[in-house]
């Protein structure tokens, strides 16, 4: 079963799929990495652990899933009744309830057959998967910390938004839960108290972290669901029974990227001037950019489902930005050949990047071996950024308070 190519139809995204997309979360501000000493050497696959059964993280790149705080006091005031007449609170009490009813309570059951699928992942897939997970639930994890602390902030200025952020985070820690739980499956579990309590946070203000978290959430429902899809059509690929859990667990995102979109239009200036028509485009490019050189680096995982990763990807990236498009005030025209062509461009710079990394020569030499490279992807990304956006969103702020006319 391990590293099967499909040899059959292979449906939308032809063949060779998902890490979630780079997410957001959050705590107080810490510094410091991941670098822990392993107790033992390096296994046959290269994972070193912390001890029995508990694998140490990865390092932090740029490309990496991060760990995000931000300004809990500037949310508290974002959040007042008081203070922000936009606030819908029926439509907040509305997806209040709607998150109360809890729909995947019974959802993230595991059965027999993960243990034994595992088992039969082996060699450098087995390797791909593990990374995979190991990509996945961090970014779960982060998604679960930052909306926690929110909760916890949020309780006596703003109870019903706090109760939101709440219950995301109760739908986080099950994604992750349930993630950390397949590493274990291949004897790699993390410690997610060590990372929580170790790794590096970034922070952003309110207004991007809601940028970010309603694409982080809106992106990560289309990967899921595509690869759901995908391997419906094509269950020989179904490597590993997760993959059959994504169907109701994409819904989960899908709800929190749409309380996104509520807080957004609760925030008229995070979508209605020239600031955050500039600083929209800036983020849907940044995840997208993200994305694209992260799974192209994995083309071997996607491979291993059957997936294609350009098809995938793209597909991902167009349904995302029409997603976007009905509240962010500008999305970059992903539908205008240039773009891809750019970001393919992209793809082959950073594998050279990549592949003068991996040189036996001395650091020093192989930086200006890649400068040539840096340099034309810095070109490649402003030209993207400087490409024709589309004036996007749905929401009328010339009254007092927001009027959406979709
Ligand atoms: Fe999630
Ligand atoms: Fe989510």
């Amino acid at each position: 079963m391990a590293t099967m190519m499909n040899k059959r139809s292979v449906g939308a995204f032809g063949k060779q799929a998902p890490v979630r997309s780079a997410r957001v979360a959050a705590r107080p501000s810490r510094s410091g990495s991941v670098r822990v000493a392993a107790t033992a050497a390096a296994d046959d696959l290269g994972f070193k652990k912390m001890r029995d059964g508990v694998k140490v993280a990865s390092d932090e790149t740029l490309l990496s899933p991060r760990f995000y705080t931000t300004d809990f006091d500037e949310c508290e005031r974002l959040f007042s009744l008081e203070l922000n007449k936009n606030l819908d609170m029926a439509e907040f009490d509305a997806i209040l309830a709607e998150f109360k009813q809890d729909y995947n309570q019974r959802h993230f059951v595991r059965n027999e057959t993960f243990k034994a699928a595992a088992e039969k992942i082996t060699g450098p897939t087995r390797k791909i998967f593990i990374e995979f997970l190991e990509r996945s639930c961090t970014a779960e994890f982060s998604g679960f910390l930052l909306y926690k602390e929110l909760g916890r902030r949020l309780k006596s200025s703003s109870p019903a938004v706090a109760e939101i952020f709440t219950l995301m985070s109760r739908d986080e820690a099950r994604h992750a839960g349930f993630l950390n739980k397949a590493m274990s499956d291949f004897d790699l579990a993390l410690d997610l108290g060590f990372l929580t309590k170790n790794r590096k946070y970034t922070f952003f203000k309110p207004k991007f972290i809601f940028y970010a978290t309603y694409l982080s959430e809106k992106i990560g429902y289309w990967r899921y669901i595509s690869i759901y899809r995908h391997l419906q059509r094509n269950p020989d690929n179904q490597l590993y029974p997760l993959f059959e859990y994504f169907e109701n667990w994409c819904q989960d995102e899908n709800r929190h990227g749409d309380f996104f979109t509520a807080v957004l239009k609760s925030q008229p200036d995070m979508v209605n001037d020239w600031a955050a028509k500039l600083w929209s485009r800036f983020f849907c490019l940044s995840v997208y950019i993200t994305m694209y050189l992260n799974d192209h680096q994995r083309n071997a995982f996607y491979g291993s489902l059957g997936l294609n990763t350009t098809q995938f990807n793209q597909h991902v990236i167009i349904e995302t930005n029409k997603s976007t498009e009905r509240i962010f005030p500008a999305v970059p025209n992903v539908e205008d050949p240039e773009f891809f062509r750019r970001l393919d461009l992209l793809v082959q710079y950073n594998e050279k990047v990549l592949a003068i990394g991996r040189m036996d020569l001395p650091d020093a030499i192989k930086l200006v071996m890649r400068l040539p490279f840096i340099e034309r992807m810095v070109a490649e990304v402003f030209q993207v950024f400087i490409m024709t956006p589309k004036e996007t969103g749905s929401v009328d702020f010339s009254g007092n308070k927001a009027a959406i006319v979709y």
